[in-house]
Order: structure tokens, then C-alpha cells, then sequence
């Protein structure tokens, strides 16, 4: 039986690819760092839990509206006010199960066949799956270390044509952890002002991020009632398995997308949204805490692979990844990710997992203990110095 074709446009993330490697060297007795998956390596605070639990022993155990409940999509609103300083009314905010659904969602919602989408490369590797699967052309807008991890406002102008529909920007960033601030959003707005095309603004990571402050491209003048500006649990709460997420969407598209929720999921769990709206809400002790953690090991592990024969690395502004930059080393980045996970115990990513332009460089997540990240960087060095050009 023939399958359908729209599948060789569907792509994937190589992260699950390499977990199900390392597990299988783990499950023939070989030790593994695990560097290569983007999860807090912290549990779910306990209030967050106990509300989850909670609900579900209050009966809340079947479908809700699609849109989300009224609760958590006042809080998200709120929230958003407090955090980047943008009014949005409840009623544009819906609620998923998980950020990522926005990202696919967003994309068939906005896109069609014909349509250009300029993303950012290297970028999480969903957003290329999801514009080749609606059908529509993938623009890469170089993120280079030349510019911290960024890109210029004339970069993302001399990508601009009349089929341009939609622009996605990830601040703070994976892979790279760079970020972008207030006055290249200035810039990005200029350029975009007189240009009819939607903006997805990937702000996963928002509360992760060590320098700076956290900037959206919807604080912008006229630029919210364009953007797809979505933000989730996974990261900041540590809640990846939850799956929950949340985007202020522009007054067009809060009834497609309910439409495509009510296609898809029905509703995300009522009960993981009380989860939710105690999550944004509660105490925030044990995500400064958790924040506090990833910034210590940020610094130790760039020091550490700055050391390293052939290798360099810039200091990631935000997110949990370092991006280091391995063309010393005389290896590909596949290559080197290969020989790590296989000679060195060390599962991490290859850049170009995050598209053509993350050649020469390697994702390390450092939501992992600290020693774990020094045995890690310990085992890399065993490996490079017998390679060392
Ligand atoms: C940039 C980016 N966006 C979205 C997501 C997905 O987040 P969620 O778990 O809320 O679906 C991830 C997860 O790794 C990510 O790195």
C-alpha cells in the first residue's frame, strides 16, 4: 500500500534519534552523558504537581472548551502583561497540549502552497518540517556567531519578497542561545511595517535567558495584531511531559486555529491547565532556583570547552545550550558527534540537526548536573586529544 506522499515533506527531530542510540549502547552496559535533549533535568515543582493531582480528584477528567480554560487563558494574559509588557485580551489566547502544536498549527493556519516562510538556520528543526509539510518554500535566515548567535534587520530584508507570509524568530534561542534584544526588534518591525506577512515568535525559553532582559517582537508597535506569539510550561517549569502550552494569536486566526484544536487534540487535559495556571501564578522559589542552577553551569561549561583542543565557543545568552564551534578539531560535526556518543560515552547533537547552517558546530543541552557536564567535557577531551590536528 502505497503511503502518502506529503510524508517525504514531513521531517523530524534528531534529538529522539540519538536518545534511541544512546539508549540502546546503555541497554549493552555502556555509560552515556546524555547532553543531547532539551529538558530540565529538574522535577516538576511539587505545588505544580499537587495542582494537577488536585484537579484530577476534583473531577476534572473530560473535555473542556478546545480553546483552553477561561482560568489559565486569563493567567497566560496576565502574564503576558507582566512579562513584556503586552495587553492582549484573554479571548486571543488558546491553550495546547504543548508549544509545539502552534508551530505546525500556525504554520498550515497561515501558509499555503507557493508562500515563503523565512526561519531561522540553524533553528529547531520543526519549524522547516512544518513549512515544507504545508507546502510552502523554507527561507533560512543565517544565524551566525560572527553577530552573537543573531542575524541584522538587513539580513531578514534582503530575504523579503511579495510571496513572504510569514517570518519565525526564536528568542532566546535553540540551538544557539542567542537572543534577540529590543533594539533588533526595532529594526525587524521596521522592515516588516509596510510588509503584509504573519510573525510566529517562538518564546519557549523566554525566562531562560542570563543576560539582558527578555524582548517580543509583539511589544512592537502594530506588530501584535500580526504575531503568533506563543510561550509554554515545558522549559520554565520544568514540565515537558506535561504538554502545555499557550500563544496570543491575532483576532484572524483565535477561530482557525480553535478549529484545527477541535480537529486535532479536542481540548489539552483540563486538569494539566490547573496545573498550568498554578504554575504561573504560585511560587516562584524553585524556578529561580532552577534558573540560577543552568546560569552556574552555563559559565563552567563554556570555560571548560573553551579549553578543549580545536574547539570554541561563544557564551549563549539564553536557553540551555551551548553551540561551540568545533572546526579546529579537523572532524565534521557529524563525524565528532558520532565518535563522542560511541568512543566517549557522550550523547550530543550535530548543528546541522538545526539546519545547513549549523555546519561546524555541535549542541550540547546543559540541563544536566554539574558533574555530569564535567565528566562530560573530561571524556570530549580524552577523544579530541587523539584527534587533535
Ligand atoms: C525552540 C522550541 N520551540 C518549541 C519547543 C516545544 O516546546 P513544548 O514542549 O512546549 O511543545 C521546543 C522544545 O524543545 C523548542 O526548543
Amino acid at each position: 500500500m502505497q503511503l502518502a506522499q506529503s510524508l517525504d515533506r514531513l521531517g523530524t527531530e534528531r534529538a529522539f534519534e540519538v536518545l534511541a542510540r544512546a539508549r540502546a549502547l546503555e541497554a549493552q552496559g555502556r555509560e552515556i552523558i546524555h547532553l543531547e535533549i532539551g529538558e530540565p533535568d529538574f522535577p516538576t515543582p511539587a505545588h505544580i504537581v499537587e495542582a494537577g493531582v488536585r484537579a484530577l480528584r476534583d473531577g476534572h477528567t473530560h473535555y473542556c472548551p478546545a480553546a483552553g480554560l477561561p482560568i489559565l487563558r486569563e493567567a497566560a494574559a496576565e502574564h503576558l502583561a507582566q512579562s513584556r509588557g503586552i495587553r492582549v485580551d484573554a479571548s486571543n489566547v488558546l491553550v495546547s497540549p504543548g508549544a509545539k502544536w502552534f508551530l505546525f498549527f500556525g504554520v498550515l493556519a497561515t501558509c499555503d502552497p507557493g508562500d515563503e516562510v523565512i526561519y531561522p538556520d540553524p533553528g529547531y528543526p520543526i519549524y522547516e518540517s512544518a513549512i515544507s509539510f504545508a507546502g510552502a518554500t523554507p527561507v533560512p535566515l543565517p544565524i551566525v556567531e560572527e553577530r552573537g548567535f543573531a542575524f541584522t534587520a538587513d539580513d531578514l530584508a534582503e530575504r523579503l519578497t511579495p510571496r513572504t507570509k510569514l517570518v519565525i524568530l526564536n528568542t532566546p534561542a535553540n540551538p544557539t542561545g542567542g537572543a534577540i534584544d529590543r533594539e533588533l526588534h526595532v529594526g525587524i518591525a521596521r522592515v516588516l511595517r509596510d510588509h503584509h506577512c504573519f510573525i510566529l515568535s517562538d518564546e519557549v525559553y523566554s525566562e531562560l535567558l542570563y543576560e539582558g532582559r527578555h524582548d517580543s517582537i509583539a511589544a512592537q508597535h502594530e506588530m501584535l495584531q500580526r504575531t503568533i506569539l506563543l510561550d509554554g510550561f515545558s522549559k520554565t517549569f520544568a514540565m515537558c511531559g506535561w504538554r502545555l502550552g499557550y500563544a496570543a494569536v491575532p483576532q484572524s486566526l483565535v477561530e482557525p486555529l480553535n478549529r484545527f484544536l477541535i480537529n486535532s487534540a479536542a481540548c489539552t487535559a483540563p486538569a494539566i491547565q490547573h496545573a498550568g495556571v498554578e504554575a504561573l501564578i504560585g511560587p516562584r522559589a524553585e524556578v529561580d532556583a532552577m534558573i540560577a542552577e543552568f546560569a552556574r553551569r552555563r559559565l563552567m561549561l563554556v570555560a571548560r570547552l573553551n579549553d578543549l583542543p580545536g574547539v570554541s565557543c561563544i557564551m549563549p545568552k539564553g536557553a540551555f545550550y551551548a553551540f561551540p564551534n568545533i572546526t579546529g578539531t579537523g572532524l565534521s560535526e557529524r563525524e565528532l558527534a558520532n565518535r563522542l556518543l560511541d568512543e566517549a560515552g557522550v550523547a550530543v547533537l550535530a548543528g546541522t540537526d538545526f539546519g545547513a547552517h549549523g555546519a561546524g558546530y555541535l549542541r550540547l543541552s546543559y540541563a544536566n548536573s554539574m558533574e555530569n557536564l564535567e565528566a562530560a567535557v573530561a571524556s570530549m577531551r580524552g577523544l579530541l586529544e587523539t584527534v587533535a590536528v
